[in-house]
């Protein structure tokens, strides 16, 4: 830890203390909460209309209050970033930079991916390095580079300092004790809580009224000869639908992974090692991510590299790399080299237009998901 951000923090958690309510006000934001809290039921439907009355052991106190963890920047070391500085709601949780700004001016080593219907992932993060939301949402708080906020003491000291927590914290959790378990249940039940499935694609799923022309020609080609549906399916389109190769991951799925990871020949020299650093076969393999309110999450790729999904869908169509792990689905059956899929421009428009209608508004003007510290 820097010393010039102990002391800040220092000063920070002696000004939190040492001030009457009064001058709270114009030291410190406080969150402005609805009176009755919003009911975080999930709101199942579209694609996801089958899992209608699962319980997600989400509750309104405890999703509330991981809602102003996962927005206060007290979280970080130098009070200046929270969960939001990177996820931002207008854009689908994800950030416009390639790579993000943590504190101190330092930069994360991928693109920070979108947020939603994470809650039955467990291969989380580019490299699947977290399996459940629980361990997940502590990891960013201590990164050096997110947060900075290493030592757990002195994140609930610093929680505990700030007055707003103790009534969220006894209606959670029926007392105010502050724990780290605690800070991490409440913001994985948050995280659990941001769903969304009211995308143009889920209401024509429900209703069977077809999306534009364009949309459907896109549609066509996804499921068809554009090969995406091989990785890009389910209700999230993430999961690896009709090619299951025996073969891999190379010891045949026993990783548990669902082989929901693909290397997709973005280079020939790998630069990134992604789950390489499990497997030396997995190096250049990288979590598929979900295409919900993609047409709202550029820049793309675990590296933020392409600006526009023209590029990407370009990609596919022919740049794929044969990279060494390269995925059988893009490799010739008879000479192992990348395929093309060869399709015109339009059609390129097309499988855009079609990523488009996975947009969810609604979703991301939720109030129940909007930083509570900028009313
Ligand atoms: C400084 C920017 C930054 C901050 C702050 C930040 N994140 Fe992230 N987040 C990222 C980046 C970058 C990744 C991808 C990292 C990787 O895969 O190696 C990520 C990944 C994630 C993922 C994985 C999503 C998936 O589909 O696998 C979740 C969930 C997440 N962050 C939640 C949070 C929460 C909760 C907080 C606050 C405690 C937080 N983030 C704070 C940048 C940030
Ligand atoms: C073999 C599996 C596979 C197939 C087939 C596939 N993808 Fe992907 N897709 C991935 C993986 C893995 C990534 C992330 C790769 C990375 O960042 O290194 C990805 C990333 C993306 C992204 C970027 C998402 C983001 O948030 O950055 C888009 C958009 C996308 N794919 C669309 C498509 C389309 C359209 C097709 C069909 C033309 C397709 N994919 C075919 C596996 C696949």
């Amino acid at each position: 830890m820097k010393p010039f951000l102990t002391l800040l923090s220092l000063f920070t958690l002696f000004v939190l203390t040492s001030c009457q309510k009064d001058s709270f006000q114009t030291k410190i934001d406080y969150p402005v909460l609805p009176e009755t809290s919003y009911d975080y039921t999930p709101k199942w439907g579209g694609m996801h209309s089958h899992m209608a009355g699962q319980d997600l052991g989400i509750t309104d106190a405890g999703a509330t209050l991981g809602r102003v963890l996962f927005y206060d920047k007290i979280l970080s070391i130098d009070n200046t970033v929270s969960c939001g500085s990177c996820h931002h709601q207008d854009i689908g949780f994800s950030d416009q930079a390639r790579v993000s700004q943590g504190i101190d001016h330092q930069v994360t080593d991928r693109n920070a991916p979108s947020i939603s219907n994470l809650y039955d992932d467990n291969l989380l993060f580019w490299d699947g390095r977290s399996t459940n939301l629980n361990d997940l949402v502590l990891q960013p708080v201590r990164n050096h580079k997110e947060m900075g906020m290493e030592n757990m003491d002195f994140l609930v000291t610093k929680i505990k300092a700030a007055p707003y927590y103790q009534e969220l914290f006894t209606k959670a959790y029926g007392d105010a004790e502050v724990t780290s378990t605690r800070v991490a249940d409440a913001m994985a039940q948050f995280v659990r809580s941001m769903i969304g499935c009211d995308s143009e694609m889920d209401r024509q799923f429900n209703s069977g009224q077809p999306l534009s022309t364009q949309a459907e020609e896109g549609r066509n080609i996804f499921f068809g000869k554009g090969t995406c549906y091989n990785c890009h399916s389910g209700p999230d389109f993430n999961d690896r639908g009709g090619f299951f190769d025996p073969f891999f991951p190379p010891n045949g799925g026993g990783f548990g992974w669902a082989q929901d990871i693909a290397d997709i020949g973005l280079d020939e020299a790998y630069i990134d090692v992604g789950m390489g650093v499990f497997d030396p076969k997995l190096v250049g393999v990288f979590k598929i991510p979900s295409l919900r309110n993609v047409a709202m999450t550029a820049p793309y790729m675990h590296d933020g590299r392409f600006a526009t999904l023209e590029e990407v869908v370009n990609h596919y169509n022919n740049d794929i790399k044969k990279s060494p792990n390269l995925d059988n689905v893009f490799k010739s059956w008879d000479t192992g080299d990348a395929i093309k899929l060869g399709l015109s421009e339009g059609e390129v428009s097309s499988v855009v237009a079609f990523l488009h209608s996975l947009t969810d508004d609604n979703y991301m003007n939720d109030e129940r998901f909007a930083d509570p510290f900028t009313k």
